[in-house]
This record gives C-alpha cells, sequence and structure tokens, in this order.
C-alpha cells in the first residue's frame, strides 16, 4: 500500500457539496491523502495529521509528501467527447470558413477518405500524441468515438484503436452516409445496424448517432441506437448542432447518458432535458470553430437541465483539445460562472460517461488530480490561451 500527502493545497474543489462550500465542493488551505490510486481522505490541512493516525496509516513523517505550494487543486477534466482517430486535417476548410464559408456535415468525407488511407501504426501514434496532448492539459478520462472509417472493417478498426487509449469508447458508425451510399442511406443503416454493429459492439461501451439534416433521420437515428442498445451499449447522441431537430427529445426518450451540441434547442428541448437523466454537453470548440451562435448554457441550468463540456476534438468542426479553453468559452459566451464551467467540465462530463469514480476527489474517488498555476480556478477564463496545468496525476500517479 503506497499513501501520498498532497499539502499546501490553497484551494481544492472536490465536487463533493458535503466536504465544502457550494456545488463544487471547495476548501481552502486543504490536504488530499491518496493511497493506491484512491483518494483516502480529505480536509482542511491542520486535520491531516489526525486523520492519518486514525486511518491507521503511520506518523505523518514517514509518508511521501508533496506540496502544492498553496495552488490550486481540481478534479482532472473529463473530456465525455472525442473523435481522436483520424487521418489527415482540413485547415483548408477552416480557413475557408474563416472567410465566410459555413460548416457542412458533407466535410466528414473528406477525413473518412483520409483515414482509410492511414495504416494502424499511423492513427495509434497519432492517437498517443492526442493523448499525450489531452493529459498535458488536464484531461485524466477521455471518451473516443469512431466515425471515420464508415466500413465494417474501418469502423471495427477505429474502436479498437480507440479501446487501446480509453474504456469510453463509442461506436459512431452512423456519422454521414459515405460516398458508396449516397441515395441509399436507409441500406447504410442496414449495414450499420447489422454487421458493423457486430463487428463494432465487443470494443464498445457506447452507440451514438448524428440525428441531424444531412447525416441521419429521427427515425433511422432510432434505429441505430435500438440495435445499440439491444447488442449491450449504452446510448449517446449528436443532436441540434445545425438547426433544430427532434434529435433531443428521441435522446430523452431512449434514456441516452447524453445529448451533445444541443446548439439549437426549443423550449421542449429544455423542458425534456430538465425533466430528465440526460446531460446537455455543450461543445464551445465547435461553435467557436464554425461561427454558429453560442447556445445559452444559462438557460439550460436555470431550468435544472444537467450541462457538461467538452472539446468534441476532430479535424472539422473543433481542432481544440483543451479543456481550459472550452471552460473561458463557456463562461465568456454561455452565461457559466467559472464555478458552473468547471463543475460541468468535471463533474458533468463524468455524469455524461455514467461514472462517479472520477470527477470528484470524495473519498474512493479516483486520484486525478490537476494542481494549476494559479491560485483559483477562476484563472481559467480570466487567464484563456495561458498554460495554467501545472502537474497531473492519473490514479494517484504523475502523468504530465
Ligand atoms: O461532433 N457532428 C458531427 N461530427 C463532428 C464533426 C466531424 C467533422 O466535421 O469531421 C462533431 O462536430
Ligand atoms: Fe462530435
Amino acid at each position: 500500500m503506497t499513501t501520498t500527502l498532497l499539502s499546501d493545497i490553497g484551494l481544492l474543489v472536490t465536487n463533493d457539496p458535503s466536504l465544502g462550500t457550494g456545488a463544487t465542493g471547495e476548501l481552502t488551505d486543504a490536504a488530499l491523502l491518496v493511497t493506491d490510486g484512491r483518494v483516502a481522505w480529505v480536509g482542511a490541512a491542520v486535520d491531516a495529521a489526525a486523520a492519518i493516525a486514525e486511518l491507521g496509516l503511520g506518523p505523518l513523517s514517514a509518508l511521501a509528501r508533496l506540496s502544492a505550494g498553496g495552488a490550486c487543486v481540481i478534479p482532472g477534466f473529463v473530456d465525455s467527447h472525442s473523435h481522436l482517430v483520424f487521418g489527415g486535417d482540413r485547415a483548408a476548410e477552416f480557413e475557408a470558413r474563416m472567410a465566410g464559408r459555413s460548416y457542412e456535415a458533407g466535410g466528414i468525407r473528406s477525413t473518412v477518405a483520409a483515414t482509410r488511407a492511414a495504416t494502424d501504426e499511423e492513427l495509434r501514434a497519432r492517437l498517443a500524441g492526442f493523448i499525450a496532448e489531452l493529459r498535458a492539459q488536464g484531461t485524466t478520462t477521455v471518451e473516443i468515438k469512431s466515425g471515420y472509417g464508415l466500413s465494417v472493417e474501418s469502423e471495427e478498426r477505429l474502436v479498437r484503436l480507440a479501446a487501446e487509449a480509453t474504456d469510453e469508447v463509442t461506436f459512431l458508425g452512423a456519422h454521414v452516409v459515405p460516398a458508396e451510399y449516397a441515395g441509399r442511406s436507409d441500406e447504410y443503416v442496414d449495414l450499420v445496424v447489422g454487421p458493423m454493429l457486430t463487428a463494432c459492439a465487443p470494443n464498445a461501451k457506447w452507440v451514438d448517432v448524428f440525428c441531424e439534416t444531412g447525416a441521419f433521420t429521427v427515425e433511422q437515428s432510432r434505429r441505430v441506437l435500438s440495435a445499440g442498445i439491444a447488442a449491450g451499449l449504452l446510448p449517446r447522441v449528436h443532436a441540434s448542432q445545425l438547426g433544430p431537430g427532434d434529435g433531443v427529445r428521441l435522446a430523452v426518450e431512449l434514456g441516452a447518458a447524453s445529448v451533445d451540441h444541443c446548439t439549437y434547442l426549443s423550449d421542449e428541448d429544455v423542458a425534456a432535458l430538465a425533466g430528465s437523466g440526460t446531460v446537455a454537453t455543450l461543445l464551445p470548440g465547435v461553435e467557436f470553430s464554425t461561427r454558429q451562435p453560442y447556445p445559452s448554457g444559462r438557460r439550460l441550468l436555470d431550468a435544472g437541465v444537467t450541462v457538461a463540456i467538452a472539446c468534441d476534438t476532430n479535424p472539422g468542426s473543433s481542432f481544440t483539445s483543451s479543456m481550459p479553453f472550452c471552460i473561458a468559452v463557456a463562461v465568456r459566451d454561455m452565461g457559466l460562472t467559472p464555478a458552473e464551467a468547471l463543475w460541468a467540465a468535471t463533474a458533468g462530463g463524468a455524469a455524461a460517461l455514467r461514472r462517479t469514480d472520477v470527477g470528484r476527489l470524495g473519498v474512493g474517488a479516483r486520484a486525478d488530480l490537476v494542481q494549476l498555476r494559479a491560485p483559483s480556478y477562476v484563472h481559467l477564463a480570466y487567464r484563456p490561451g495561458v498554460p495554467l496545468v501545472e502537474r497531473v496525476w492519473k490514479d494517484g500517479v504523475l502523468v504530465a
């Protein structure tokens, strides 16, 4: 058994209201004990010695000790939406968009071509690079979707590679209709709910669909999600990204863990979300990178909806992997307070993945921690673009 005491924490965010103030459960002048990768105790620094004795962990002087130097410590970010397995990039498409072009779902097909042309080794190396990039920015849990293969073999390959990097793998064979099925979308859905699902389900936890004009209709989306559920996967949905639609209500009806984007929501959508266990996941990098209007996170929170923030890292609509950046935009342009945005990027992401072991720092949680180079998490929004992540631990091990 190895125990480490992290002390001199100027401000500790636990996301456990029973441990500190507010929904973020904040403590000042705090300390935290990590035993075998889990949080064993958390409280005021002055109480640490007594807690260590009570837990039978030996004298304080015998423990490994680390100092946070008075800085702020938060739970590691839980990024519940990414597309990290792909070939190529679409910088030219972004450049054209900044010159006035609009974002179109069809751009996904060019990444499909580049992804199919890449070798396993190329995709694996790229993915490892992204994981290191995420870690350095404080993300300790990440969900990864397939969706740039769109054939049985190619989707199977992408979920298999994603599973090498995370337990949170999503089968997104229904991302768009590939070029070879143009005009035959129902036949493509047959493939997705048949052999493609059979090939992908063993390596996936989640099933997702892009329910949007230009991608899949509500009825097609219902088929995909229902088949995934029957195969033992849990549903999550991309909806209301490019315009209003019925995808959010479908997600709620099917008990999806999360519905993501939520850029265009009707009052009915918001009411359905508020009475449900479905998290609304906001993706600030998408509106930033596509120049679409920012949805109001305030409206969702005021209605009682659980909100998460994720990066949606992908080469088309949002090529940021920075949760601090997404927090800054959510505060600046979506009406969240810094505390709400931090909660959404940690506990909210955990809720969107139906996880209780991450996104919080109560006793028993994984010791996934971020020490900021700042006295408060408010600096994440106050100092946008500044690298404020000092140290990152995953399961109690220093990873960045
Ligand atoms: O979440 N909305 C669909 N899929 C991605 C975009 C993928 C792409 O443009 O390559 C998203 O925004
Ligand atoms: Fe996405």
